[in-house]
């Protein structure tokens, strides 16, 4: 006979997870915060306590997964492997994306990039701003700071979304397979353009830091990890922007505090992101027998770790649902923790909080959500806007 909690476990759906993951988490960190569920083929891991503790045994809670979509698709990167590899490939990777070089190099390119997108619509009083903001200024900044240059917009939107529907696609789909393969081609080609441009001029590049490093990168690796960077650093800016726009566009008192004080747009991008965490979902594989929130793991255990579900934990924030930029500062987790802690953190900051959220309220200042269109919101391994039509006067 079924538990009450191994019966709610085995009614959670894909398509409810996908329209609105948080009442299901809610459910989960109340009942069973390591539970097996069935449609996501893994125990899903739901409470901030248990995946902070977690992060910090990655020997026991391996990112090496056995079967990985991620790998089949990418090549081996670093994001799924542990100890001495990990450590070296993301050494290698990590120059440029320093605090200080990020604000030296990149952030006047990234205004650049910002101000050239808000000139293309800014005359004409309305725009989706997902699809002519969020998203080519994501892509437009990583193939800056990847160092493919002459790449478009939509290619790297088009690789990107191929990276992840490959690495997500459990329904085998062939098509989307040979999406992804035919995407992994075009990126081959440009990293072999980068790779022979950067190997007689080195530069601030991602890929130039991977052949210059001490230690450095063979070409399947760099291969990889550039797959890595174009399915993990374009949507999570898009997104965390997207969220951060819309959410201040329908809170007046937050729009008035960061209008006259632009030094708290860093709070609404951190509240962004714990809010709605553009990564919502990323697996674990346990490597030896381990109890977790009162439940035994075997060894090759598979998990699902919601840093989703840990950024609305009731015991780590009151009224966790709300987005509330002046709420007591607490951990939120959704660049990951451990020894995978999100490698573009200050980019991502640079990008969203320090340029794309300031210019674009700066320039367009009386900025609204349009009454014609719809927003609308998805997704649970990776959460955001899909939508964002906004009006404004014509200048
Ligand atoms: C709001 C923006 C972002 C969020 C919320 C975010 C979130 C995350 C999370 C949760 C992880 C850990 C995944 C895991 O452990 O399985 C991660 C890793 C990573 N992120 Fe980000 N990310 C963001 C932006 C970026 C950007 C802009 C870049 C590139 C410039 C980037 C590059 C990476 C890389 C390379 C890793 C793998 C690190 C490793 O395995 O050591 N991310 N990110």
């Amino acid at each position: 006979m079924g538990t009450a909690h191994g019966d709610f476990a085995d009614s959670i759906s894909l398509t409810d997870l996908y329209a609105d993951p948080y009442p299901i988490y809610r459910t989960l960190r109340e009942i069973a915060p390591v539970a097996w569920v069935p449609v996501a083929g893994r125990y899903l891991v739901t409470r901030h306590q248990d995946i902070t503790a977690l992060e910090k045994q990655p020997e026991i809670f391996s990112a090496a997964e056995d079967g990985s979509l991620m790998t089949r698709v990418m090549g081996h990167t670093l994001l799924r492997k542990d100890g001495d590899a990990h450590r070296r490939e993301r050494a290698a990777a990590e120059p440029p994306l320093r605090p200080r070089i990020v604000e030296a190099h990149w952030r006047p390119k990234f205004e650049a990039n910002a101000n050239e997108l808000i000139d293309s619509f800014v005359d004409r009083g309305e725009a989706d701003l997902f699809d002519e903001f969020c998203g080519p200024l994501a892509a437009r900044n990583l193939a800056m700071v990847l160092g493919l240059d002459g790449v478009s917009d939509i290619d790297m939107q088009r690789w990107s979304q191929a990276m992840m529907d490959g690495g997500g696609n459990y329904a085998d789909d062939p098509e989307v397979w040979e999406r992804a393969r035919r995407a992994g081609d075009e990126i081959d080609a440009a990293v072999a353009d980068t790779v022979a441009r950067v190997s007689r001029t080195p530069d601030e590049s991602v890929i130039s830091a991977m052949i210059h490093a001490p230690d450095p990168l063979d070409i399947e690796q760099i291969r990889a990890n550039v797959k890595v960077f174009i399915g993990g650093g374009l949507n999570e800016p898009r997104d965390s922007m997207s969220v951060a726009i819309w959410a201040v566009l329908t809170n007046p008192a937050t729009r008035d505090a960061v209008v006259s004080d632009p030094s708290l747009w860093r709070s609404v991008f951190e509240e962004a992101i714990r809010w709605v965490a553009p990564i919502g979902m990323y697996p674990r594989q346990v490597a030896q027998r381990v109890e977790l929130g009162g439940v035994t793991l075997e060894p090759g255990s598979k998990l699902g770790i919601c840093v989703g579900s840990a950024n609305r934990d009731e015991s780590v924030f009151e009224r966790p649902d709300e987005f509330d930029i002046f709420r007591p500062s607490r951990p939120h987790v959704a660049f990951g923790g451990g020894p995978h802690f999100c490698l573009g953190t200050w980019v991502a900051r640079a990008q969203v909080a320090q340029v794309a959220l300031p210019t674009l309220f700066h320039r367009i200042a009386d900025l609204a959500v349009s009454p014609h269109g719809e927003v609308r919101l998805g997704g649970w391994v990776f959460r955001g806007l899909l939508t964002l039509p906004v009006v404004w006067t014509p200048s």
